[in-house]
């Protein structure tokens, strides 16, 4: 730190170069975020001081957090789940299987079964709990083999997971029948539906994932992905609400004497900007966003098919994964741990950036130049 500080517009004008230096949004095929809606960021900046760490002083930031939870468990079928918003999918995954651990205290070397397609989240959870992660293989279409994942369970597993919205291929398990597994076994199941979680209830055919399945205790869900509210919003939901409290601790010097969340100080902003969204869009709204980021995909498929790439599985949510070559140079896409080509139609994504981006795919392609002549870029804006 400099001993003397700078003027306004000279700190302004560093910081702006340094953020040119991001790539482009317009370049950004591989991120889960996306440019958030223009009412979260200004009601982001309306809640900036706020904390809800410590929310006797913040009452009415506390009353649009709960409106959040609210709004999210009506969304997953059910008003009266409980829950709090996290900074984003890894805390809410944590959490939910801390819940797990404090629930079987009795289990002296827990292990939790998952699906071969969980976000790297759960490495870190395992890590910091000590738990044994037990990785179930893929069945059909990059889903859980639901059989294999009951073969796994014995007497220590804690948890079962299932993922609605793979982060690499956008898959959807068969929640039912983890859900099932998990209460034979009598132990919790969490839904990791971070990416899947404002994408799936707004499908025209929406597969079930959440607590209209029986059985199912938690649900990891994040704004600030497919929400469009700003980062870092998360929010973890409990069929029981009052379960939370078995990850309270005493905090003697705030305005409330126990907290269950991870972080002492949590922004009440990226929450209130999330909420901000979910208000003005509707279900309408979303289910609105969703169609165009499905029809951008299914152009996105059918342009790269038509470059000679292959599709890896018929893509459910706004995830299409390829083999049959590399993206071309300017793009910044993503790969499987598998080696497939992943591309993430977010918000961003728009119709003129997939043409621009299928365009140069045809013209980098060597292989498949002569099949590139034939697509129709009749993209409608
Ligand atoms: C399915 C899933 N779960 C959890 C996460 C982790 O979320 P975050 O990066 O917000 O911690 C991601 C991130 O992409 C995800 O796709």
């Amino acid at each position: 730190m400099e001993e003397k500080g700078c003027n306004r517009e000279e700190a302004i004008s560093f910081l702006a170069g340094l953020r040119a230096e991001d790539v482009h949004p317009n370049q950004i095929l591989s991120s889960m975020c996306t440019i958030p809606h223009p009412i979260a960021v200004a009601v982001h900046e309306m809640f900036s001081a706020t904390n809800l760490g410590d929310p006797g002083l913040f009452p009415g930031t506390l009353k649009v957090e709960e409106l959040l939870i609210r709004s999210i468990g009506e969304l997953m079928h059910l008003a009266s789940a409980g829950g709090y918003s996290t900074s984003g999918g890894t805390e809410s995954n944590l959490q939910a299987i801390r819940i797990a651990k404090k629930l079987k205290p009795e289990v002296e070397q827990p292990n939790i079964v998952v699906p071969e397609s969980v976000h790297f989240s759960f490495d870190k959870t395992c890590d910091m709990l000590g738990l044994a992660m037990r990785t179930v293989p893929y069945g059909k279409n990059y889903t859980v083999d639901a059989e294999k994942m009951a073969e796994r369970i014995d007497k220590n597993t804690i948890a079962v997971v299932a993922v609605a919205g793979t982060t690499e291929y956008g898959m959807v398990d068969d929640v039912p029948a983890v859900a099932e597994i998990a209460c034979e076994s009598g132990c919790f199941c969490h839904v990791d539906a971070a990416f899947g979680g404002f994408v799936i209830p707004f499908l025209p055919d929406p597969a079930p994932f959440d607590f209209a399945v029986p059985g199912v205790d938690s649900i990891s869900l994040d704004p600030h992905k497919m929400g469009l509210a700003t980062i870092p919003c998360g929010c973890l939901l409990l069929r029981d609400p009052d379960v939370v409290s078995c990850l309270n601790v005493d905090t003697p010097y705030l305005t409330v004497k126990k907290q269950y969340t991870l972080a002492g100080t949590r922004p009440g902003a990226d929450v209130a900007g999330a909420y901000a969204v979910i208000k003005h869009l509707g279900r309408e709204g979303f289910r609105s966003m969703v169609a165009g980021c499905m029809e951008n995909t299914r152009k996105l498929v059918a342009g790269m098919e038509a470059c000679g790439f292959i599709r890896v599985v018929n893509p459910i949510m706004n995830v299409a994964a390829f083999t049959g070559g590399n993206a071309p140079a300017g793009w910044t896409v993503s790969h499987t741990r598998a080696g497939h080509l992943r591309i993430v139609v977010m918000p961003h994504v728009t119709r003129d950036v997939i043409e621009a981006f299928l365009a140069d795919a045809a013209s980098h392609s060597t292989i498949h130049k002569a099949a590139s002549s034939s697509i129709n870029y009749t993209i409608r804006r």
